[in-house]
């Protein structure tokens, strides 16, 4: 039989049931071929989108690609401001970790990494545990409860943001903003006109927040991260006051929409699964490697993307210089030549690396972090599962396959009699 012609792929406009459960799509693009055509937007010669796990994990690995937009063919783009002059949303993520190449890319991670080793996030689980607590506890006392605002979005929002030294009074200030930063991702797609505009404000506003608070380190020594960040240039790492500032940002963005998209569906698994929920509540030192399936099966970060530094073939694929290549990671993490029944929650998996945390040099740094924040929260929540029940409303997904999970997950609590 010959595979299914189909059209460029697009990931955007999809239904919320699609949204829900995108895993059909990919499997129809995966059998088809292993790298698709997509539709360039903006700025881009041409998009790929790759499904499989080995050309995912060549992609990761080569030198072929990187974070360089500007490399190869592609054109500059202009960093736009915005129309008061204070810079958008460009210019803050250019210092971002995540979009450097080396040899500026080895420099920070090698400054951040010791601040995100197993052992230093061992030593935060008793403030983690703490918080935990006394968020579930809140949540306890409504009759309907939204998961997303009560319990996962803060969560990991207050951890990150006692390790930079944000008073939690700045917390909803942060988050809106946040969230208007991700925007950029949907506006991209032209879904809605005015959100490059909230996520180029968020951005500057953000950027000023944290400009002020390196000026501020300046005056004390401070132990959080600003501090750390703002020491290594004082012992001759260089770091202008815009990277330290952007990196905070980075840092507060990546640190809590991933951890709390994969709360969510934790909490949405352990629901509609009594018996995945009865083994991890039997066996609660099994939720460490339950969070890595929960993970493989359906991940936070849906897709990530490089540019292609020369002309090349990729699985029968002529990527040129400059062209865009989109990793559908949650396509990889089901791609059954690499994991047996990859449609099977399988707690008893064991092997088979999944690369829900990216691969290479962009290899999660917060990965310890966010599995200690899970596995803390997924334990904590199990022996209160039983207080919780899946409520009649509907549970809205965000419309953003990079960042993928629930917006809103209404839960009805069940009261003491
Ligand atoms: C990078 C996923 C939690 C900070 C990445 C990448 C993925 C990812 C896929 C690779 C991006 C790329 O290569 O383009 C996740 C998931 C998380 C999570 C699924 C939660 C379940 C966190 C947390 C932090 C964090 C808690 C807090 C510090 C970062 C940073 C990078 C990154 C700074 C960039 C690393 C680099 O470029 O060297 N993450 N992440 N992440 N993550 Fe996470």
């Amino acid at each position: 039989m010959s595979p299914e012609v189909l059209p460029p792929f697009n990931p955007t406009g999809w239904s919320e049931r699609e949204l829900a459960d995108p895993y059909p799509v990919y499997t129809r693009y995966r059998e088809a071929a292993p790298v698709h055509s997509g539709l360039p937007t903006e700025g881009e010669t041409a998009v790929w989108y790759v499904f499989t796990a080995a050309e995912t994990e060549h992609v990761l690995t080569s030198r072929d690609y990187g974070r360089d937009a500007t490399c190869g063919a592609a054109q500059r783009t202009a960093v736009p401001s915005l129309p008061d002059g204070r810079p958008g949303l460009r210019q803050l993520v250019q210092d971002w970790l995540v979009f450097l190449d080396p040899p500026k890319h080895t420099r920070l991670r090698r400054i951040l990494s010791g601040e995100f080793t197993p052992r230093v996030v061992d030593a935060l689980r008793p403030r983690i545990a703490e918080i935990t607590h006394e968020l579930l506890a809140g949540m306890r006392t409504k009759p309907v409860t939204d998961l997303v605002a009560g319990f996962a979005a803060p969560l990991p929002l207050v951890v990150i943001a006692e390790l930079l030294g944000v008073p939690r009074r700045h917390l909803d200030w942060y988050r809106t903003r946040a969230l208007a930063l991700q925007e950029a991702s949907t506006a991209r797609t032209g879904q809605c006109p005015d959100a490059y505009r909230r996520s180029d404000t968020a951005a500057s506003e953000l950027r000023d927040y944290f400009l002020d608070q390196v000026r501020r380190s300046r005056r004390s020594d401070r132990e959080d991260l600003v501090g750390l960040l703002a020491a290594a240039r004082r012992s001759g790492l260089f770091l202008g006051d815009d990277e330290i500032a952007a990196t905070c940002v980075h840092l507060l963005t990546a640190g809590h929409e991933t951890t709390t998209n994969l709360l969510s569906k934790a909490v949405l698994i352990m629901l509609d699964r009594p018996d995945v929920r009865a083994r991890l509540q039997d066996h609660p030192e099994e939720v460490g490697t339950a969070v890595d399936e929960f993970i493989r099966f359906d991940g936070p970060v849906q897709m990530i993307s490089r540019w292609a530094y020369r002309d090349h073939e990729l699985a029968g694929a002529h990527i040129r210089q400059g062209d865009k290549v989109v990793l559908v990671l949650g396509s990889a993490n089901r791609d059954p030549g690499r994991f047996h029944d990859p449609d099977v929650l399988d707690l008893d998996r064991g092997t088979g690396k999944h690369c829900g945390f990216g691969m290479g040099i962009h290899f999660c740094l917060g990965a310890a972090l966010a599995r200690a924040e899970s596995e803390i929260a997924i334990t904590a929540l199990l022996k209160k599962i039983h207080e919780f029940s899946r409520s009649e409303d509907p549970i809205i997904y965000n419309q953003d396959l990079v960042f993928h999970g629930p917006a809103t997950l209404p839960l009805r609590t069940r009261t003491e009699p």
